[in-house]
């Protein structure tokens, strides 16, 4: 018998020590145990639970494509989340999300994703229109209306009625709010139950659906034509040659509104205000964008001239990547390294360590847009869109989202800095906090 080599141990005892730093931001915790005890440790959580977490690279790349058959994702997504937001391909797994992945992914190529870009823009241009000039402005919000109404107006480009998209996003984010709190807070489980909120969000989840049930209807009613996202989703077939069923349609709708909108809102938010203090990548950036306005080009043309706009917003998911953690579990026994892995082991692939290991990165904490001129030489380290067979479908969907907005932005404004810091709240998502800047006329 070969001897078993486990991962070193952090004990319950420091992590009960540190439980409040914790619980209020995670990060500098996980940086002291890597740097302690290298790129993979364990965290032992007590009553027989504990949590590897890596910031090795190649294990990730090992986890999530090279032996991905052996790893699912955890409960957090497949049973918290989905109860929720039904089983689409972010909650679902094996053959049920082989076959909705297969199935989706067209949809998903850049060439029909190019024939949303005027949607995109055109809802772009609405939420930019609401940025007061020369005034201090928190950008999350606004970036997070943004955000939610790209994916509507891609979704359904046809007269969207404007209340029921305000209430499917009021109850997207209410679901989200309430599942930050289960999970940071397992312990009070028994109080949501008790207190009615668990059953309330339940209500809530149920009249998401009841809404998109009515979108849905009306689509098969005034007929396809749109040539917007539901239609192409409608248009899918299986290759038994059926479509998408009518409950299924609308738990995937349910799961690109979560994976979609918070995601990229949080990624602008943090792009803005690294312009913000970075002047001369801003100019830089705007040399690019003003170039191209001159021109009168196209939303197709934008996308496919702004190499820099691209290293930008790629540098900005390095330091600030919105999904900053990969969850999975092996299946059965694993060895990596010469470490064994039992089964059932839980993994957390830290993204944002990997994104700043000074092993792999010159200056990993500097913001320097110019490191992705070659993505080649870092793609076997940087991990936005996670990787292998789940990796983010929406990933060029929210690239030239970022683009369309940043250049909508940066014809406009420039952005002034009015502190020095940028602050994250570490949730299900990395999110900014406090993402204050300043519009000023350009
Ligand atoms: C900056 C924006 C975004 C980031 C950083 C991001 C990141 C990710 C990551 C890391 C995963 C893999 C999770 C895992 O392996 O456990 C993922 C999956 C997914 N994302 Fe995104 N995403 C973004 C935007 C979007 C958009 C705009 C959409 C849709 C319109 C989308 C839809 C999805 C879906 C459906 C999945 C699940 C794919 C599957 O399991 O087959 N995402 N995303």
């Amino acid at each position: 018998m070969p001897k078993k080599h486990l991962y070193p141990e952090v004990s319950t005892f420091t992590f009960f020590k540190n439980a409040k730093r914790i619980l209020k931001n995670p990060l500098p915790f996980h940086r002291e145990n890597f740097e302690a005890l290298g790129d993979t440790f364990r965290l032992n959580l007590g009553f027989s639970k504990s949590v590897v977490f890596s910031r090795d690279p190649d294990l990730a790349i090992y986890a999530l494509r090279d032996n991905q058959k052996n790893f699912r994702k955890s409960e957090i997504q497949t049973k918290d989340l989905a109860k929720y937001v039904g089983k689409g391909l972010l909650t679902s797994e094996g053959e049920n999300w082989k076959m909705q992945r297969k199935l989706m992914q067209p949809a998903f190529h850049k060439k029909n994703i190019y024939t949303l870009l005027n949607f995109m823009l055109e809802a772009i241009d609405k939420e930019i229109a609401r940025i007061e000039i020369n005034k201090t402005t928190d950008v999350f919000p606004i970036f997070n209306d943004l955000a939610f109404k790209v994916v509507a107006k891609s979704l359904f480009s046809d007269a969207i009625n404007s209340d029921e998209i305000a209430k499917l996003q009021e109850i997207t984010e209410e679901n989200q709010k309430m599942l930050v709190k289960e999970l940071r807070q397992p312990y009070k489980h028994w109080w949501f139950l008790l207190n009615g909120s668990l059953a309330k969000n339940l209500r809530l989840s149920q009249q998401a659906r009841d809404i998109l049930d009515s979108i849905i209807k009306r689509r098969h009613i005034s007929g396809a034509g749109e040539k917007d996202l539901l239609d192409m989703l409608m248009g899918l077939s299986y290759e038994d040659g059926t479509k998408m069923n009518h409950e299924k349609l609308i738990d995937e709708i349910l799961i690109l509104f979560i994976a979609g909108h918070e995601t990229t809102a949080n990624s602008l938010s943090f792009t803005i205000q690294l312009l913000a203090q970075n002047q001369k990548v801003q100019q830089k950036l705007a040399d690019e964008v003003v170039l191209l306005s001159k021109n009168e080009s196209s939303p197709f043309d934008i996308l496919m001239s702004s190499p820099y706009t691209g290293y930008v917003i790629q540098e900005s998911m390095r330091l600030f990547p919105p999904v900053y953690f990969i969850d999975r579990e092996n299946i059965s026994v694993d060895t990596f390294k010469q470490k064994e892995m039992p089964e059932g082991t839980n993994f957390l692939f830290s993204i944002y360590e990997i994104h700043r290991n000074q092993k792999n990165w010159l200056h990993p904490n500097d913001f320097i847009p110019e490191r992705f001129e070659n993505l080649e030489s870092v793609s076997s380290f940087y991990f936005p869109f996670g990787a292998g067979p789940r990796k983010c479908i929406g990933s060029n969907f929210a690239m030239y989202e970022i683009t369309l907005a940043l250049h909508q932005l940066l014809k406009i404004f420039r952005i002034e800095s009015i502190k020095p810091d940028i602050e994250i709240e570490p949730l299900i998502s990395l999110k900014p906090k406090n993402a204050l800047v300043r519009f000023v006329k350009r």
